[in-house]
């Protein structure tokens, strides 16, 4: 897919995921974009190519040895320019200011106080001071000529600046993510100062799509391996358009990692596309493979490598030639660019969808994956225009890997450090001799008569685009049914900020102990992998969680609600911690928690509790960053 010269968008890829979101985002309001790698662009090639150029974030420090540039000449190129976070900074850095490392790093939400309308904030009232996303180490320390400020945040002095003149902008936050509340206002401007307002839509993509499928399949058949999820469905629904019907084939795998009555439902719901289909059970096979098996990336490694030998078993079994067919993935944008597909980007974890094996199937040109440029809205809303039921297109996201990633495992109980020493009797026992910060959420904590534990477990978090496995902390009230949102979710933002040996911050909202909270004592069970026995206790609350949200008519306010078993119990049981991730999304790239309302979490959580096998019930209140939405 491509659009003529003069009427995209560049977006410079300096790593991290952004690049690829402000590309999506750029295209969703209505103009074509390109990933660029930007040391190969030159002026000639942007004037002539190019409507617009936007220079993305990215995880290093531009005055860093190393850091990726981008041609200083560029900024003479006279088509518009907007700089964002790592982009922003650079063009300060080439047009003549200062970057320096700021005093405190800053993520997550913060007010923007515009002084002036202009720009890609034409039109804005400037008495609003809309939430923007932060995400940022380093800040832009003296405005090169030409530039002036035209808007700040309460930690941030030039958050957004500009050169009318020559149409270059540039904002410390990120207007791609949806937490920032004006941002596809901000990006639609930009577009508008491109001249490009409306001039590409999904249709476009969809036939643009079908031709390049077509072109890349010939006559070859696709196989296409089927995880229940939205994205292997429409992926399915856009090759059934492409392809003859003996062309295509669907495979769904059972891995015994699936929800309760999954695989029936799935099933059903594919035949109605008209598709030939088949199932395998590969449950006893994937429990054997990952018996033992502690490591996140391991487990990620070995059910990919199984979905494939399981897939050529099949293969196998129906006599189907090798040559003649190519494998079909539901892949989409955000697992790419996950795994570091891009050139600058970090690696956070690898999907399943890109283990090696697969890779060198993909470099062979033997892996067909039509959703690989789209986000989850975009798959959606591809998905309803193939015609596929809303039930099916709005069904929450579902990870390839099923419950798998949702069970955590550990094999020994975590060694400590000073400094973790230190921060749980900073955060446990409030010994904060000499630091303020501490002090102020130690006074937090006390005034709200809430309890802190670190709990014996890692999860994976993002934290200024660089992946961080850290610990989790949480909270623990003495009166579990009264539920402060507010002051929960500001404390949990703080405590990370403070210590960065944790990423999460939970709360506590059932308990099978009675006794006060001085006397709560949380411990790893060790070993534990993924049992059958762990499966089906997880498959268990996965589906109270499910049905609750269809009783209380909740579901579709929820965009995924990951439940995890996590091997945390009591001191003296032999039970563990269920953890709910209840949260709101549009693409996955960011993430903010769902608040349930009070009367319903103190419905559902002892129903959890009541389980056998669960000692604690948690509620995560991370955002992301700095956490992911799953917990491995
Ligand atoms: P994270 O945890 O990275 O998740 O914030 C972003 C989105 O990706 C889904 N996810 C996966 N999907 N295979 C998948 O098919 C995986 O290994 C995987 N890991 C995360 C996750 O459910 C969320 O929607």
């Amino acid at each position: 897919m491509s659009a003529p010269a003069g009427k995209k968008i560049a977006v410079l890829d300096f790593g991290g995921q952004y690049a690829h979101l402000i590309a999506s985002r750029v295209r969703r309001l209505g103009a074509y974009t390109e990933i660029v790698s930007p040391a190969d662009l030159d002026r000639d090639t942007a004037r002539r190519e190019y409507a617009g150029l936007i220079y993305s974030g990215g995880p290093a420090s531009v005055y860093e040895p190393g850091a990726p540039h981008s041609r200083p000449e560029l900024l003479e190129c006279e088509v518009p320019i907007l700089g964002i976070c790592y982009g922003h900074q650079l063009i300060m850095l080439q047009a003549g200011g200062a970057v320096e490392a700021a005093e405190g790093r800053e993520y997550g939400p913060a007010r923007l106080k515009l002084s002036a309308g202009v720009g890609v904030f034409a039109g804005e009232d400037l008495e609003r001071h809309p939430v923007v996303w932060m995400s940022h180490g380093d800040e832009v320390a003296r405005l090169p000529a030409g530039f002036s400020a035209v808007a700040s945040t309460e930690d941030c002095r030039y958050a957004a600046v500009a050169d009318p003149e020559r149409r270059i902008y540039g904002i410390q936050f990120h207007p791609e993510v949806k937490d920032s509340e004006r941002g596809d206002e901000y990006l639609k401007n930009f577009i508008a100062i491109c001249g490009l307002s409306g001039s590409w839509n999904l249709d476009d993509f969809l036939e643009a799509e079908t031709a390049r499928i077509r072109a890349q399949v010939g006559d070859s058949k696709v196989f296409l391996l089927i995880s229940g999820g939205v994205d292997s469905t429409v992926a399915f629904a856009l090759l059934a358009r492409c392809l003859p019907h003996d062309h295509l084939l669907g495979l769904f795998v059972d891995t015994g990692f699936m929800r309760e009555n999954e695989g029936v439902e799935v099933e059903r719901a594919l035949r109605e596309l008209g598709v030939r289909l088949i199932t395998a059970d590969a449950s006893d096979q994937y429990f054997a493979r990952l018996a033992g098996v502690y490591d996140p990336e391991e487990k990620r490694k070995r059910i990919g490598e199984l979905f494939l030998e399981v897939q050529a078993q099949e293969t196998a079994k129906l006599g189907l030639n090798d040559a003649d067919w190519r494998l079909g993935q539901g892949t989409i944008y955000p697992d790419t660019i996950e795994s570091g597909a891009t050139k600058h980007s970090h690696r956070i974890k690898t999907h399943h969808n890109r283990v090696p094996a697969i890779e060198a199937l993909i470099a062979a040109g033997k892996v067909v994956e039509p959703l690989r440029d789209l986000y989850k809205d975009e798959v959606r809303r591809l998905g309803r225009l193939l015609g596929l039921p809303s039930e099916i297109v709005e069904r929450h996201p579902f990870p390839g890997p099923g419950l798998a990633v949702r069970l955590l495992c550990l094999e020994k109980p975590l060694a400590d450090t000073p400094d973790s020493v230190a921060m749980q009797n900073a955060l446990e026992r409030g010994e904060i001799a000499g630091d303020a910060d501490a002090a102020r959420i130690q006074d937090a904590l006390a005034r709200a008569h809430l309890g802190f534990r670190v709990l014996p477990l890692l999860s994976v978090g993002v934290q200024g685009d660089q992946r961080s496995y850290a610990r989790c902390g949480a909270l623990f009230a003495e009166d579990l049914t009264r539920i402060d949102w507010d002051f929960y979710f500001d404390i949990a933002r703080r405590i990370p900020n403070r210590y960065r040996l944790l990423n999460r911050t939970l709360l506590n909202v059932a308990r099978k102990s009675s006794g006060p909270l001085a006397a709560l004592e949380i411990v790893a069970r060790t070993p534990v992998d993924l049992s059958p026995a762990r499966t089906a206790l997880l498959r268990r609350a996965d589906h109270i969680v499910h049905t609750f949200q269809r009783e209380a008519g909740i579901y579709d306010e929820i965009w995924q609600f990951p439940t995890v078993l996590a091997p945390a119990g009591l001191a003296g049981s032999d039970g563990e911690s269920i953890i709910l991730r209840p949260i709101i999304s549009i693409d996955a790239m960011t993430a903010s928690v769902y608040r349930m309302r009070p009367e319903q979490l103190n419905e559902l959580a002892p129903r959890l509790l009541a389980l056998d096998g669960v000692d604690l019930v948690f509620y995560d209140l991370t955002s992301k960053p700095p956490g992911t939405i799953e917990w491995e």
